[in-house]
């Protein structure tokens, strides 16, 4: 899988990805993740991605022209799956389009900034619109990084336990089991009997259980989808 991100503050996305599980995925080859610069893209000599907004008001927007040029000087190398702008009007992610994106061969990622992006950039070339929840980030590369983790990760190989991926809370639209190691007592708090008991079935049943347990606690509105 390829993921190319197009971000005005690349270094910040870098941080993230050169440490961690999508760290190990890259040196691996599962992935490769390439950040684009917007500014060596902007208009003149002084390379202006932004501008104010026609009609009045505070903050400024991200201009087509730049966005334009570099979009398809990617398109040119690169048919991706998908052109995904990260915005918090977009659709609010879950697993499920997570394992879906997870299925790509290769990823564009926006981020916009400041009050967003030309509306047109949007219309011309962007296919998803996505949310990383009802809250405002100051920029989508946060956003941008955790759409890429929550991917990577589902990519085969790239957790050791390949069954590990798949026991996650919201799988199966349930939040996962509590889970223990050693020692099986902290103090006189002592982890489940039945967890020790080598009875596969039992265990099986016993975390199902305390999934839905916790789910309904919790998460009511995800038994009723
Ligand atoms: Cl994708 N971007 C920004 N700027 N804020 C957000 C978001 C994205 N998702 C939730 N809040």
């Amino acid at each position: 899988m390829k993921i190319d991100i197009i971000s005005c503050q690349p270094g910040l996305i870098d941080g993230f990805f050169s440490q961690s599980i999508v760290k190990n995925a890259i040196q691996n080859n599962f992935v490769e993740i390439n950040t684009h610069d917007l500014r060596p893209f902007g208009n003149g000599n002084y390379r202006q991605i932004d501008d104010y907004q026609y009609g009045g008001g505070a903050g400024m927007v991200l201009m087509i022209e730049p966005l334009a040029k570099l979009i398809r000087q990617l398109q040119e190398k690169t048919t991706y799956d998908q052109v995904i702008y990260l915005t918090p009007d977009g659709k609010t992610l879950n697993q499920k389009s997570v394992n879906k994106l997870s299925l790509s061969k290769n990823l564009l990622m926006i981020c916009g900034h400041y009050k967003g992006i030309d509306e047109r950039v949007r219309e011309l070339f962007v296919t998803q619109e996505i949310s990383i929840g009802d809250y405002v980030l100051s920029g989508g590369e946060i956003a941008a990084a955790v759409l890429t983790d929550a991917i990577v990760r589902l990519i085969p190989g790239v957790i050791n336990d390949e069954t590990s991926a798949l026991t996650d809370s919201f799988q199966d639209d349930l939040l996962a089991p509590p889970v223990y190691t050693r020692p099986a007592d902290f103090e006189g708090t002592k982890v489940p009997e039945i967890l020790m008991s080598g009875n596969e079935k039992l265990i099986n049943d016993w975390r199902l259980e305390k999934s839905i347990e916790r789910t309904t606690q919790r998460r009511p509105d995800l038994l009723t989808k």
